[in-house]
């Protein structure tokens, strides 16, 4: 039988317990119930996850003597948006949720970033849980405190840091998942393992062919050391004025892509698969990463099923779309580049004759 995880995001008066494990759906009450200041939540998702997971995780909060609502929201990244937030808002007061009332998010990142910006202001703030149901979600969107919803100008350009009071990950929930939104999440896996644990991404190197088939064992240790090391590096620095940037890798270029292609036709995860490739490439150029490593990174993103290579936008779009980054600082680009797998950093200082020359292979 597989063991559930348990991990601390070490947060002073704000921490919170991440688990982890296959049918904690079903725990979900009895976890939850010490930690919310009356039995009541409200819970936002979207038709497509309420389908699956809404019954058995109401059953189980009930079984635990807590009441449920929900608000079902449209499912999509364009209802990550104003008109919805403001409905949201609206049916928590239709149902006088109160300040003590907790809203659960139960869904990807689009109900966890929504759900955790309308848990964040209403009424100056309200207690939040999330229970993720997307691989990208439960490595990474879910953990953290950044919620957010998108503005006509620009991708999650409103939100607040709030963080859960606690993150549930039934890693069942990943057996519904398309394989194509599974393949994203494996980006922001990889990513994570490359920016800082080699040995985690020797056992990707080794286990991925269980990952893609759903072993349960390999699920609960990549999510739940996914979320160890996001844990981590949050704790060292919950407003990203650091080192939480080396979460970037990839996306600098990845950004890009998905700017350049129209959000939508490109997933996340696959820009930044193909933008993470692009830096490590960037890194060899500058001397700083073996050829080797990036030949590692260029196999597992492969393996992964996830794309290498640039969509053809031309250099000179590329390099306008990267400039209007919200992640530039001062003007000058920010990458996240490799020293080795494992081991990454931020810099402004890349000359832009070798950003072009990697834009051009
Ligand atoms: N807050 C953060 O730190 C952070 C980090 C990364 C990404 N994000 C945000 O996350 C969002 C992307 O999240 P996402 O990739 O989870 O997309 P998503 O929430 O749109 O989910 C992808 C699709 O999978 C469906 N789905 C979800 N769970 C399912 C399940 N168990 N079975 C079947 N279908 C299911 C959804 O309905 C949707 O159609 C973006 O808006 C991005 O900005 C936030
Ligand atoms: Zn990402």
């Amino acid at each position: 039988m597989t063991t559930s995880r348990t991990q601390q995001v070490a947060l002073g008066e704000r921490s919170y317990a991440i688990h982890v494990g296959p049918g904690l759906l079903a725990d979900a009450g009895r976890l939850l119930a010490p930690l919310l200041p009356q039995p009541r939540v409200v819970i936002v998702t979207n038709p497509v996850v309420a389908a699956h997971w809404l019954a058995p995780l109401r059953q189980s909060l009930s079984a635990a003597g807590i009441g449920s609502e929900s608000i079902v929201i449209p499912d999509g990244e364009s209802f990550k948006s104003w008109p919805t937030l403001h409905d949201v808002l609206t049916r928590l007061l239709e149902i006088n949720a109160e300040r003590s009332t907790t809203l659960v998010a139960l869904g990807g990142g689009v109900v966890g970033d929504l759900g955790g910006f309308a848990a964040a202001i209403y009424q100056r703030g309200m207690p939040f849980v999330q229970i993720p149901t997307t691989l990208l979600a439960q490595v990474d969107s879910s953990v953290g405190g950044k919620t957010a919803i998108n503005h006509s100008l620009g991708k999650n350009m409103v939100g607040a840091f709030h963080q859960p009071r606690a993150v549930v990950i039934d890693t069942d929930c990943l057996r519904t998942l398309p394989q194509r939104e599974f393949a994203a999440g494996l980006a922001e896996v990889i990513k994570t393992a490359a920016v800082r644990s080699d040995a985690f991404f020797q056992w990707l190197e080794a286990n991925l062919p269980r990952l893609v088939a759903l072993d349960a064992d390999a699920l609960v240790h990549a999510v739940a050391e996914s979320c160890r090391i996001k844990a981590e590096i949050v704790a060292a620095d919950e407003r990203e004025a650091g080192e939480r940037a080396l979460l970037n890798f990839g996306h600098t270029f990845g950004h890009a892509i998905e700017t350049g292609v129209g959000h939508g036709e490109w997933l996340h995860g696959e820009a930044v698969a193909a933008g993470m490739i692009r830096a490590a490439l960037l890194s060899e150029r500058l001397g700083l990463l073996a050829r080797d490593d990036v030949e590692r990174l260029r196999a597992l993103v492969l393996r992964a099923g996830l794309p290498v290579d640039l969509p053809r936008l031309g250099t000179e779009r590329y390099l306008t779309l990267m400039g209007r980054d919200k992640k530039v600082v001062a003007g000058a680009i920010r990458f996240v580049l490799l020293r080795k797998i494992g081991d990454a950093f931020v810099t402004a200082d890349v000359a832009l004759p070798d950003v072009r020359a990697v834009l051009e292979v």
